[in-house]
């Protein structure tokens, strides 16, 4: 039996990765660090929590003695975005939180997971079929802490045989919580837009295609990961996974299946179209499935018909 801290808790995949985690290895053994508000409904309730600020180390630590932790999921980031516009912000969290949890998991034993993204390829990486291990030259402060992050896990599995995994993470499309300021944000907003009869602005261009998974097989790909065979494991930081792939006009079609009076117009955002023309269109996730058997489940139109499905009965409770 595991015992999990999370980092990062509250934020558009922690706050599911935890009811996730608390269903397989027991409430208690799930301590959700939190950092700042919101929370999500009934998160003090639902199992033990503490405050953490992930650029302080002792804080890591203390919590993760006090609750004889074995294993971190640390979700801290500040989204490609977000991080452009406030690179000091950006370098702390991305490389700051990452030193820190690594520390603790190497002076305290525990595994550690940490999310790389299709962030951490750049401009000349090969955009179809993009191989596992290839070019990584990004030209975001969010990407070059994401491939440092890689680099760095890495180093500590190799030099201090700390227990490091991680997947390059799509845009994830969630209904919980929503992700902030990140470049594939637009593929979640426009769901809530859909739902609410609003007319949604999309700030990419038609025929900006990038790797995109639904929240269900993100939660897979990260815990089955964690609990892989580590003999079959040949890479480590960071496995290429991917769901789907897609356009702004592709997924606009799929939505208006359901809403066929939805209206899309085109605001297109300088930075978040710069940002996406540097990202891949689609990456290979063959050494995924052959390692530890990645295998999603949701393609484009059962991520648009359960993400339809969820968004309408909040709406109809008028939590929407
Ligand atoms: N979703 C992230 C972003 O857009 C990429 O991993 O910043």
């Amino acid at each position: 039996m595991k015992r999990i801290l999370i980092i990062g808790s509250t934020g558009q995949i922690g706050s599911e990765l935890s009811v996730r985690l608390r269903s397989i290895y027991g409430a208690d053994n799930v301590i959700c660090g939190y950092y700042a508000p919101p929370f999500p409904e009934g998160f003090f309730e639902a199992g033990p929590s503490v405050e953490i600020d992930a650029l302080h180390i002792e804080q890591i630590a203390d919590a993760v003695r006090k609750y004889k932790i074995d294993t971190i999921y640390n979700l801290a980031a500040i989204l490609s975005a977000t991080a452009e516009k406030n690179p000091q912000l950006g370098w702390n969290v991305g490389v700051g939180s990452l030193l820190n949890c690594l520390d603790v998991a190497r002076d305290c034993n525990c595994a550690i997971f940490t999310p790389s993204s299709i962030g951490a390829f750049g401009p000349n990486t090969p955009k179809d079929h993009t191989p596992q291990d290839t070019i990584q030259r990004p030209n975001t402060v969010y990407g070059i802490t994401k491939v440092l992050g890689e680099l760095v896990s890495d180093y500590y599995f190799e030099h201090w045989q700390v227990d490091t995994r991680s997947v390059r993470f799509p845009g994830i499309i969630s209904n919980v919580t929503l992700p902030g300021g990140g470049t594939t944000d637009y593929a979640v907003e426009i769901f809530y837009k859909a739902v609410k009869g609003e007319i949604f602005e999309c700030p990419l261009k038609a025929g900006t295609f990038m790797d995109m998974m639904y929240m269900p097989d993100a939660l897979d790909a990260a815990i089955q990961l964690m609990e892989a065979d580590p003999s079959q494991l040949i890479h480590r930081n960071s496995f290429n996974v991917t769901a789907m792939s897609f356009d702004p006009e592709m997924l606009y079609a799929s939505i208006r299946r359901h809403y066929p009076d939805f209206q899309m117009v085109y605001a297109v955002d300088p930075l978040k179209q710069s940002i996406a023309d540097s990202w891949p269109n689609q990456l290979d996730d063959s050494c995924a499935r052959k390692e530890w058997g990645w295998n999603p489940h949701f393609n484009l139109e059962r991520m648009t018909d359960d993400m339809i499905r969820k968004l309408r009965t909040k709406r109809e409770n008028g939590s929407l």
